[in-house]
């Protein structure tokens, strides 16, 4: 299983922080963002790892993390978003690099406490589709929302709906299996003009393939002051990426 993370775009929520440089350089308490979803990736086992950044900056992700060596890798690998095609368009410039192999999907502003290595065991043993993660929050309208059936079976998802259906809030890591790319092909832009990773889950709960699980331990993505506010905080007290959750 290979790992990509999603680190480009605008950072509009975070402007002026974000006018020059990207949101995933900014400090989460005492490292840079983008170090989060790295640790995350290596804590599952996954050490094969593709940045895709995109906007301002990109060359320091190169400055930042070299060749990988920080964390252990033996390398790193980098590619460019080119415009604002939205998530699942900087997602299908991996499409070369997965060859075929299931991958885990990380947005580079989302930080976890504990990890992920159940769930990847899980969506291995599920031998093939999707899998997402689900978390209960206060604020589901910022995010993609999930509807369940009785059994636990995703039924819908949402994004940023008025009126949330459930407070079960898509977290930004996602398992695919190859298909994934074809199913990305198939999208339409939404009506802020960009390819929604909500409708490449949705492709997969359509098929009938894609699994969730709640994540333990806390949750949050860092795109706005608040969240990265409280990104920093839960960093401080309990720290991130914990082996013991
Ligand atoms: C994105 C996804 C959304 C998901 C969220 C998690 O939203 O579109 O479905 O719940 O990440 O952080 P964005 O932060 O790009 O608005």
């Amino acid at each position: 299983m290979k790992g990509v993370i999603l680190a480009g775009g605008l950072g509009s929520r975070l402007y002026p922080l974000t006018k020059i440089t990207n949101k995933h350089l900014l400090p989460v308490y005492d490292r840079p963002m983008i170090h989060y979803p790295i640790q995350c990736l290596i804590n599952a086992g996954i050490t094969d790892i593709l940045v895709v950044t995109g906007g301002n900056s990109a060359g320091d992700f190169l400055q930042l993390l070299g060749n990988g060596s920080d964390f252990g890798l033996k390398g790193i690998n980098y590619t460019y978003q080119q415009g604002e095609g939205g998530i699942a368009d900087a997602l299908s410039l991996a499409e070369h690099f997965a060859e075929g192999e299931p991958i885990a999907v990380v947005l580079g502003d989302n930080l976890i406490e504990g990890n992920i290595r159940q769930a990847v065991e899980d969506f291995r043993a599920q031998g093939g589709g999707a899998k997402i993660l689900l978390k209960e929050v206060h604020d589901p309208e910022r995010f993609g929302v999930a509807s369940l059936d009785e059994a636990g079976r995703v039924l819908r998802i949402v994004e940023k709906p008025q009126q949330p259906e459930t407070n079960l809030a898509v977290i930004g890591i996602y398992l695919y299996d190859a298909r994934v790319f074809d199913f990305i092909g198939r999208l339409e832009p939404s009506a802020r003009g960009e390819l929604e990773i909500t409708d490449v889950n949705n492709f997969y709960i359509d098929d009938g393939s894609m699994t969730a699980e709640v994540l333990n331990g806390w949750w949050t993505d860092a795109g706005t002051f608040e969240s990265l506010l409280r990104a920093s905080n839960m960093v401080a007290q309990g720290g991130a990426n914990r082996m013991d959750l």
